[in-house]
Parts: structure tokens; C-alpha cells; sequence
């Protein structure tokens, strides 16, 4: 598949890909079986996507840590720029389901040896995994997960980013409020960020100076 295939093809999937929660299983509401009323799979809009890919060209990180696969839309912009780089990206999602879908799409794209994918938590992944134990710095970390626990990853993260590390997060701007927390914790760390008006509002945050 070409990238631009796999681009619609998981599109289309993320159009499709329904789930119901675990209170809306115990509601029943999963056998009703209305699409409609089920949870879907989100993925960045494509502009985010391609400024990813031009981040990662830019600041050429060695190492980028994704927290939130989904099904690989971004993962697959955040490889098709490692791959040009010889970057490698590490990403996380507790959904099997969606991990599998994700494996599968970022297998089509031809970037697979660029990415290695976990299946957890991302508090497990952190704190279980042999993620965090490679002695590795990650230099970009692109957040697109639960939002009101980055302050929580944070503390795990820190003494594993590169003095240059640059941390982007999705929806800074129509979730921010529940990203209020890390944006705190950034400013009393001495990180410097902005939110940048595009798309869901994206947070872009350096632990020395943005010129
Ligand atoms: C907005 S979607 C990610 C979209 C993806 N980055 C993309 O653009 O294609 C958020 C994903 O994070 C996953 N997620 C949420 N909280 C998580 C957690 N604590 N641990 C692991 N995955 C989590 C969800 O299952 C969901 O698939």
C-alpha cells in the first residue's frame, strides 16, 4: 500500500471501528447495537499529522514516544518521518483491539521495523515494561491519550528525556481544561510551551527554550 492508501484506508476503519464502554456493557446498550451510540476511534486530523512529520523532520529526535495508538493513524505520520531520519517510535494502547488494527496498519505502510508497539496501560507500560529499562532519551513525545493523567506520566517520563526533548499533545486547546494539571506542572519544571492554534489546539512544549 502506498502511504496515501494507508492513510484513507485507516481513516475509513476509524469511520467504521465502534466500541461500547464497560458501563455501557453493563447498561446493555452494547446489544442494542446502535453505531451511533457507541464509542468511537479517534485519530488527529491530517494537518496534525503532517505537522508531526515536519516536526520530527525538523528536530530529528532519535527516540519519539507516542502515548495513545488508536488504530496508527498518527503513528504512521510520526514513522513515515522516522523512517526518513532513522528515528524510532515507541507507542502505547491498552485497547487489544485497536493494537492489533494499529500493528496491521503501520505493517502496510512498510514502517514496521521504525516502530515497537505496547499493549498496556500506559501506567504499566512506564512502570512494568521494558520501555522505560533500554536506557534510552526520548527527544519527542507526542501525548494523544487520557488527558487529565499527563501530570501523572510526567514524573515517570522525565528522567528519560533528552535535554532537547520536545513534548507535542493534542486537543490543548477544546480539552485543555483537563490538561490544566500537567500545564502546571510543565510551568513549575521551567518547560517552555505554547498552544498552537490549529486543529484541536496543539501543545508544544520544550525543556529549553522555543525560538
Ligand atoms: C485519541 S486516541 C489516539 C489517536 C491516535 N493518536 C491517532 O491519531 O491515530 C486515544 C487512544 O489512547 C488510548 N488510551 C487512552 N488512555 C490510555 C491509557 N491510559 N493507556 C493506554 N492507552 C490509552 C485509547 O484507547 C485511544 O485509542
Amino acid at each position: 500500500m502506498t502511504f496515501e492508501e494507508s492513510l484513507s484506508n485507516i481513516e475509513k476503519q476509524a469511520e467504521q471501528f465502534v466500541w461500547w464502554s464497560p458501563s455501557q456493557i453493563a447498561r446493555g446498550e452494547d446489544l442494542i447495537n446502535d453505531p451511533t451510540k457507541g464509542q468511537r476511534a479517534w485519530a488527529i486530523p491530517r494537518a496534525t499529522g503532517e505537522f508531526l512529520h515536519e516536526q520530527v523532520l525538523i528536530l530529528k529526535p532519535k527516540s519519539i514516544l507516542e502515548l495513545g495508538t488508536s488504530l496508527g493513524y498518527s503513528t504512521v505520520w510520526l514513522s513515515h518521518a522516522a523512517a526518513e531520519i532513522g528515528a524510532h517510535v515507541f507507542t502505547i494502547e491498552h485497547m487489544e483491539n485497536k493494537f492489533e488494527l494499529a500493528k496491521e496498519n503501520i505493517k502496510n505502510t512498510g514502517f514496521e521495523k521504525y516502530v515497537t508497539p505496547y499493549l498496556g496501560t500506559i501506567m504499566d507500560v512506564l512502570n512494568n515494561s521494558d520501555l522505560l529499562k533500554q536506557n534510552l532519551k526520548f527527544d519527542f513525545v507526542f501525548m494523544d491519550a487520557d488527558r487529565g493523567h499527563y501530570h501523572e506520566y510526567f514524573p515517570l517520563l522525565e528522567p528519560h528525556l533528552a535535554e532537547n526533548a520536545t513534548i507535542i499533545a493534542d486537543n490543548a486547546g477544546n480539552m485543555g481544561s483537563r490538561m490544566q494539571p500537567f500545564f502546571e506542572l510543565l510551568k513549575e519544571k521551567g518547560w517552555t510551551f505554547e498552544i498552537l492554534d490549529m486543529d484541536n489546539g496543539i501543545l508544544l512544549a520544550r525543556k529549553n527554550r522555543l525560538d
